[in-house]
């Protein structure tokens, strides 16, 4: 698969235009259907809340292997238009082939959400499943992104609420914490799944950018994070691979890995239902107006 960034990691994303063009790009690409199938629940909620119409125009920001850009799509009917926009080389190549895989009308192109000239393009709506929350500025990349939404046009968006709300995650976090070294606290704001935890601060940035009648409401979705044979393998090793453990595991030596993965498999164990491992997972459904 291509680990070479397609964009030049410059402006100010680049870090992020360099994270996502890396390891973390090709490992949501390698997990694409899993990732799908634990987040399916927010698909759906979000693109409720957007109340896809025949015909409509719609740009899914951050769109990774594509998941909502196709159910946009469908909803959208062959008289409306969805593009997906990310940028991630790896998942934008995904996107593609799953596209052509699957007949379906979705388009995707590779480009920075924040700066990217979406030319004489209007869209209807904006949507994003998690692919907003990674802007170094935020309030100027939603400025920007408005220029191309129709003066009725309207957005629906979903991120993450705070990560002590979210088990999927704070569960085999706080399991491996006593095997890692001391814990850099996390910026609160800073571009990163979290970067909207609190609602007040995006509603904020929302409101700077030029958007109107800003609704954010809370929502809570049981996750699977591993199921079929081996439920806590699977789950074990996709926690491993992507997420705040796997940035926080990443450059230690092996026996400490051994070691904090054991104590994520004893807790992960503990969570098992009806053959999967379930904990919860918290987001925040936002909605607004050009
Ligand atoms: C957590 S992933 C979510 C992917 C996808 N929406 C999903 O739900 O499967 C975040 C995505 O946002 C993308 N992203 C981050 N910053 C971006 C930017 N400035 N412009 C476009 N995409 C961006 C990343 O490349 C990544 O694909």
């Amino acid at each position: 698969m291509n680990t070479t960034p397609a964009i030049a990691p410059s402006g100010p994303n680049a870090d992020q235009i360099d994270y996502w063009n890396g390891d973390a790009g090709e490992r949501w690409a390698r997990y694409q259907d899993k990732l799908d199938a634990m987040l399916q629940p927010f698909s759906g909620a979000v693109l409720d809340l957007a109340a896809v119409k025949p015909g409509e125009r719609i740009l899914d920001i951050g769109c990774g292997c594509g998941a909502t850009t196709f159910d946009a799509a469908a909803r959208a009917g062959a008289t409306g238009r969805a593009l997906g926009v990310d940028i991630s080389a790896p998942m934008v190549a995904r996107a593609k082939a799953r596209a052509e895989a699957l007949g379906s009308s979705a388009e995707f192109t590779l480009a920075d959400a924040a700066t990217h000239d979406f030319g004489a393009d209007r869209f209807d709506l904006f949507v994003s499943r998690f692919g907003i929350m990674f802007f170094a500025e935020p309030a100027a990349a939603f400025a920007h992104m408005k220029k191309a939404l129709a003066p009725s046009g309207r957005l629906a968006f979903v991120c993450w609420r705070p990560m002590k709300e979210n088990g999927w995650v704070s569960v085999p976090f706080f399991a491996a914490l006593p095997h890692l070294p001391p814990q850099e606290p996390p910026v609160p704001g800073a571009p990163g799944p979290f970067a909207f935890a609190d609602p007040e601060r995006f509603r904020g940035i929302l409101k700077e950018a030029g958007y109107r009648d800003i609704e954010i409401d809370p929502f809570d979705a049981t996750l699977s994070l591993g199921r079929g044979e081996d439920p806590v393998g699977a789950a074990l090793e996709q926690t491993l691979e992507i997420g705040p453990l796997s940035r926080a595991l990443k450059e230690l030596p092996d026996d400490t890995k051994t070691r904090a993965a054991e104590a994520v498999r004893e807790e992960l164990a503990r969570h098992v239902t009806g053959g999967e491992v379930r904990l919860g997972g918290a987001v925040w459904l936002v909605s607004a107006r050009a």
